[in-house]
């Protein structure tokens, strides 16, 4: 019988109520809604509520600890989100959650209620410490505002491990950019002192020219700048403690290597394969959530109109990705690999 850690529904990829500069498709320098409207006649795609109960309990079969509601566009906008926390109640799976943080059309505490008692993390996306920065990544950002509901979703949380004994975590997400990561030792102590748990983040994808320069894997001059963040971060972790005194966890802050600008060390291991899927709000089913376009070249994996996950698992197609990923161009690039 196969088993699965985790799956990814991109329930509303279209929906968002920020337009991120780095984002693949709510960047102002991003055409993709525009080419999607072009050749599908389609303005948002929208996972259909009557997939979700089928797919939980599918999941449920496989063993699946967690699902992620969209990691394109805003989960909290999804039309069935609520029937999504249901569903992990009823089945005892845990969601994982990315937000922007903005929560919208409910008050912060109403959001908290529904989220804490069934998400094992909440990821809240933060691109800056100070107005400036954050406001201009995010655009669309209130930053007094984020940093009020992620006081209010911790004390939240707080107050139900106090109730209920469980604990959801909340991390900060981040996007390591030229622009942003000189302020990782003030993220650091800011997160420390809100009670975080984690800081994590990615390094950028490049969807477009106009970013390009904001990668640290520009050049080598990038990536040494990189490096020393990564030292100073190292050094904030043990200055900038919890309320609780405890350490605030960093991940993905690893040093880059110097003479690497693209292509990631052949022990680097892919996060995801054979243990998570993702299936788009068409029911396209894919092996990752590398960019939309590029993550084609690794190969047809069906859709979950017409194919089970199991089926998908022990595929052909699948079996071969697991076993000559590191082949692969994209995978030979992907900044998600991770060292062992
Ligand atoms: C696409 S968003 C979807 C969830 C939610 N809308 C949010 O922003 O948290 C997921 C995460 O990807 C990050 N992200 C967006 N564009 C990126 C890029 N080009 N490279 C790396 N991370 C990116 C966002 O900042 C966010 O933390
Ligand atoms: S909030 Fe998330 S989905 Fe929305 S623009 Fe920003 S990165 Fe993209
Ligand atoms: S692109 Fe390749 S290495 Fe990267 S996440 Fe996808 S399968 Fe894994």
């Amino acid at each position: 019988m196969q088993s699965l850690f985790r799956l990814t529904l991109d329930t509303n990829p279209e929906d968002c109520n920020l337009k991120c500069i780095m984002c693949e498709e709510h960047s102002r320098y991003s055409n993709f809604k525009n080419e999607l409207f072009a050749s599908t006649g389609v303005k948002a795609r929208r996972m259909s509520s009557t997939w979700i109960d089928k797919i939980f309990q599918e999941a449920n079969e496989l063993g699946v600890k967690e699902i992620i509601p969209s990691t394109m566009g805003e989960p909290l906008l999804y039309k069935d989100i609520d029937t999504f926390f249901q569903l992990a109640s009823k089945y005892d799976i845990k969601i994982n959650l990315t937000t922007n943080g903005t929560f919208p059309k409910r008050e912060v505490k109403e959001w908290a209620k529904l989220i804490i008692p069934v998400t094992s993390d909440t990821k809240i996306s933060l691109n800056g410490v100070t107005k400036d920065i954050a406001e201009s990544i995010m655009h669309g950002l209130s930053f007094e505002e984020h940093v009020s509901n992620l006081k209010t979703f911790i004390e939240y949380r707080n107050l139900h491990h106090k109730k209920s004994g469980f604990y959801s975590r909340v991390t900060l997400q981040l996007t390591f950019m030229q622009n942003n990561m000189h302020q990782l030792p003030e993220i650091i102590k800011f997160g420390a002192s809100m009670g975080v748990d984690r800081i994590k983040g990615h390094h950028l994808w490049t969807h477009f020219a106009e970013i390009r320069d904001l990668s640290f894997k520009k050049n080598q001059e990038s990536i040494a700048e990189w490096n020393l963040i990564v030292d100073k971060a190292n050094d904030a972790v043990d200055a900038f403690r919890k309320p609780s005194g405890e350490k605030i966890l960093l991940e993905q802050i690893d040093y880059l290597n110097e003479k690497e600008t693209s292509l990631i060390p052949e022990s680097y291991t892919c996060p995801f394969l054979g243990k998570e899927l993702w299936v788009s709000a068409t029911g396209k089913i894919s092996p990752c959530c590398a960019p939309d376009k590029e993550r084609d070249s690794l190969g047809d994996f069906g859709n979950y109109q017409n194919k089970t996950f199991t089926e998908v698992l022990n595929s052909e197609v699948y079996k071969d990705l697991i076993t000559n990923y590191k082949q692969k161009p994209l995978c030979q690039t992907c900044v998600m690999r991770k060292p062992l």
